[in-house]
């Protein structure tokens, strides 16, 4: 499975890359904000740091205004992914940059049905957003569960991007299910790799380990 992280800080970027745990970076307006950055320097910087797929994302909400904002995006570099709302627009504007050889990631996406249409539409990344239905007392793990059968039924080749990712136990669970990608914040992802149990055997080694008098070098 991928990881891709979710957000627009360039330090937090590079400190997860470098560890070879960053596939890509998404982002998004509210991510552009909290950066306080100009979103097309600030996305240069992260394709400069980062050789996967980073999604900028498209404000328009029409069509042709979406492609002309999808065409000026991916000018920024070669692993720009075009990312466009799932509106009846965004699915025009998918296929016509699809059909351009674009990376297009198709966002906010919440049933089955609107990832049913992505696919057909050429996308190369659906993005459920699994937080934002959890949210919503729904099950966002479902609605994975639910793209994963529909196109494994029919061999769609778009890749699930499991978005809004808020717990380590959101991780787990796309990852049981088969999503291609998850996206999370760098906070998340840091804490994938901690355990109380290995904090507290950690702390029992090391006392009994200054008991021996020891040292290695
Ligand atoms: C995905 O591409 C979005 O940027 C992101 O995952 C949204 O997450 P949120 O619901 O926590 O804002």
């Amino acid at each position: 499975m991928k990881f891709f992280v979710d957000t627009a800080d360039t330090q937090a970027i590079s400190e997860l890359n470098d560890l070879g745990m960053v596939d890509g970076v998404t982002t998004n307006p509210s991510l552009i904000l909290k950066s306080g950055r100009d979103i097309l320097e600030v996305t240069k910087e992260i394709c400069a740091i980062v050789q996967g797929p980073v999604s900028a994302e498209v404000v328009a909400l029409e069509a042709e205004a979406m492609i002309a904002e999808g065409r000026k995006l991916a000018e920024i570099a070669q692993n720009i992914t075009v990312k466009l709302p799932l509106t009846w627009d965004g699915l025009k504007a998918c296929k016509v940059l699809s059909g351009e050889g674009k990376m297009v990631n198709v966002t906010l996406c919440f049933s089955a049905n609107q990832a049913l249409l992505a696919a057909k539409a050429g996308a190369t990344f659906i993005s459920p957003f699994i937080g934002r239905l959890d949210d919503i007392n729904l099950d966002g793990m479902e609605l994975i569960q639910d793209i994963r059968t529909i196109y494994d039924n029919f061999g769609f080749e778009t890749q699930i991007l499991a978005a809004s990712i808020r717990s380590v136990n959101h991780v787990q669970d796309a990852a049981l299910i088969g999503a291609d990608v998850i996206t999370a914040p760098p906070e998340v992802i840091k804490k994938l790799a901690t355990h109380p149990l290995t904090d507290k055997g950690l702390e029992q080694f090391m006392a009994d380990w200054a008991k021996t008098g020891q040292k290695i070098i």
